[in-house]
């Protein structure tokens, strides 16, 4: 009778529920990876060596989560995918636009390399933050006399999922009116616009030396740490849909609050030392270090330099637009 009944099923398209074993992922939390600059470094020069720009749309090399090794999961992280660029001086990358949202974080350069993002130059020096979001157009080209070499992150796996991912290459065409930066200078005061309707900040470059000014001013949380939010100023929510970016300036000597999320963090050591703990794993990170901290475990940063500061990417508003974010803090 058993045997009739799923070959019934089987027929008819259809399966018994009770009979699946799994209920789901969360709660199996991934073990941390860090990738260490140091070995990281030589790579940059090798893929420098290997190729050039007149054969690759752009120099990257992809980092690849061992904890994917036996699926077909590619990346960094469940949504989000972390690559390093580089581009040497008197280089250039030609213009192209994805639905993916893209940001960069520079890691390396003299300012001379830069990202047009829709027309707008944003040069890049280290420590900066840019975004080019989904079907803006964007391009690089490097001016300068030393290695240009940033992180760049990309929500695909998002995509790849909705099956939403689109490209096309340059020229650039159609790029839409945009907002002027002396127009968004005021804290608090914002332009109404009927221009402006698109789901991102019009502020494409975050400069570094305005978030160390922020962090300095921002009052320390109980555990002696600082943070600020890349948000974008039209709505005081993240700068990009897909993904989500902080800098934390751990207080030295005390370990930031333990919390624990369903969203996944991805953090770039941007200056000095420290130690993190994610799960039962404990990561000792210098500077230019990567490494994932999995959605799941209980998480908690500590530095153990005055200067240390840890960007991280987050997917944390994918989750909270939806309402599928959860988040607990230790006591
Ligand atoms: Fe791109």
């Amino acid at each position: 009778m058993t045997d009739q009944f799923h070959g019934a099923m089987s027929s008819a398209n259809v399966s018994a529920l009770w009979e699946r074993t799994s209920h789901g992922g969360e709660g199996l939390a991934e073990a941390p990876h860090l990738w260490h600059w140091e070995t990281l470094d030589p790579l940059l020069d090798a893929a420098v060596a290997a190729t050039d720009m007149d054969t690759a749309e752009r120099r990257v090399l992809v980092l690849e989560n061992p904890a994917y090794d036996a699926s077909d999961r590619r990346g960094i992280g469940l949504n989000m995918v972390v690559n390093l660029q580089i581009l040497m001086p008197g280089e250039s990358a030609r213009p192209h636009r994805h639905t993916l949202n893209a940001l960069r974080f520079v890691i390396e350069g003299d300012g001379g390399a830069v990202t047009t993002v829709d027309g707008k130059p944003c040069a890049m020096e280290p420590g900066d933050f840019l975004l080019t979001p989904g079907m803006c157009w964007h391009e690089h080209s490097h001016t300068g006399e030393t290695r240009a070499v940033w992180l760049d992150a990309l929500d695909a796996p998002l995509h790849f999922h909705f099956d939403t991912n689109m490209f096309e290459a340059g020229p650039s065409n159609d790029i839409p009116p945009q907002l002027p930066e002396a127009a968004l200078a005021a804290p608090g005061i914002t332009p109404v616009s009927t221009e402006w309707t698109r789901p991102y900040s019009p502020l494409y470059k975050y400069p570094l030396a305005q978030v160390e000014a922020v962090l300095r001013e921002t009052p320390p949380a109980k555990d002696g740490s600082r943070r600020i939010r890349y948000t974008n100023p039209l709505t005081g929510g993240a700068a990009m849909p897909g993904l989500d970016c902080y800098m934390l300036a751990p207080g030295q000597g005390s370990e930031t609050q333990a919390y624990r999320s369903n969203a996944n963090m991805v953090c770039l050591a941007a200056a000095g030392e420290g130690v993190s703990r994610i799960g039962d794993t404990t990561l000792t990170w210098a500077k230019n270090d990567i490494f994932t901290c999995p959605r799941g475990n209980w998480i908690s940063h500590r530095a153990t330099s005055d200067d240390a500061k840890l960007f991280q990417l987050t997917d944390r508003d994918v989750l909270a637009q939806i309402h599928y974010l959860r988040e607990e803090f230790a006591d």
